[in-house]
C-alpha cells in the first residue's frame, strides 16, 4: 500500500498552539504530513519563510506520529498536493466565522481536483479564539501572548515588536 500523504496549508505567520494541535491530530491521519506555506508577500508576513519554516521545525516534535515536512509552495494548492502525492487536504475549523470561508475553498478545491479530499479538523476548545492574526495584534501592542504560541515564538514576536 503506497504511503497515505496530507498537506496542512496555511500562512503560519506565527505558528500557534491551536496549529500545532491541528498538526499532532492530522499526523494521526496519515503517514506523511507536509505543512505547505503559501508564499505571499502580499499579506506582508512578519515572519520571512525561512523564520517560519525554522520555527515549526523547532516545535514540532519529532518523535511522535506521522513524518512532518515543511515546504513552500505558490500557486494552485491543489497543483501543489498533486506534486507531492498527496489526496488529503487537512484545515483546522475554530468557529462557525471560519466556516463560510474553507467551505468555499473546499468546494472550489473539489471542483479542480476531485480526487483531494479536504479534512476539517476541530479546534481544541481552549484555543478555539487563537489567530495568528489576533496574537500578532495583542503582541504589537505589549500583551502577553505566552501559552497561546510556543516560547521561542513568543520572543520572537517580543524581538520582532520591539525594534
Ligand atoms: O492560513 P491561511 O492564510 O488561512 O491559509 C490560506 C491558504 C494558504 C490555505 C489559501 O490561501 C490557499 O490555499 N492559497 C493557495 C491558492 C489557491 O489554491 N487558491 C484557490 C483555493 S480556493
Amino acid at each position: 500500500m503506497t504511503d497515505r500523504v496530507a498537506v496542512h496549508p496555511g500562512s503560519f505567520d506565527p505558528l500557534t498552539n491551536g496549529h500545532l494541535y491541528i498538526i499532532e491530530r492530522a499526523r494521526q491521519l496519515c503517514d506523511r504530513l507536509v505543512l505547505a506555506l503559501l508564499v505571499n508577500d502580499e499579506k506582508k508576513p512578519i515572519f520571512t519563510l525561512a523564520e517560519r519554516k525554522r520555527m515549526i521545525r523547532e516545535d514540532v516534535d519529532k518523535n511522535h506520529g506521522a513524518e512532518v515536512e515543511v515546504r513552500e509552495f505558490s500557486g494552485l494548492l491543489v497543483d501543489f498536493a498533486h506534486t507531492i502525492g498527496a489526496r488529503m487536504i487537512v484545515r483546522g475549523l475554530r468557529a462557525m466565522s471560519d466556516f463560510e470561508y474553507e467551505f468555499q475553498m473546499a468546494l472550489m478545491n473539489r471542483r479542480l481536483a476531485p480526487n483531494v479530499e479536504t479534512v476539517f479538523l476541530m479546534a481544541k476548545e481552549e484555543y478555539s479564539y487563537v489567530s495568528s492574526r489576533l496574537v500578532k495584534e495583542v503582541a504589537r501592542l505589549g500583551g502577553d501572548v505566552s501559552g497561546l504560541t510556543p516560547p521561542g515564538i513568543n520572543e520572537a514576536l517580543k524581538k520582532a515588536f520591539r525594534s
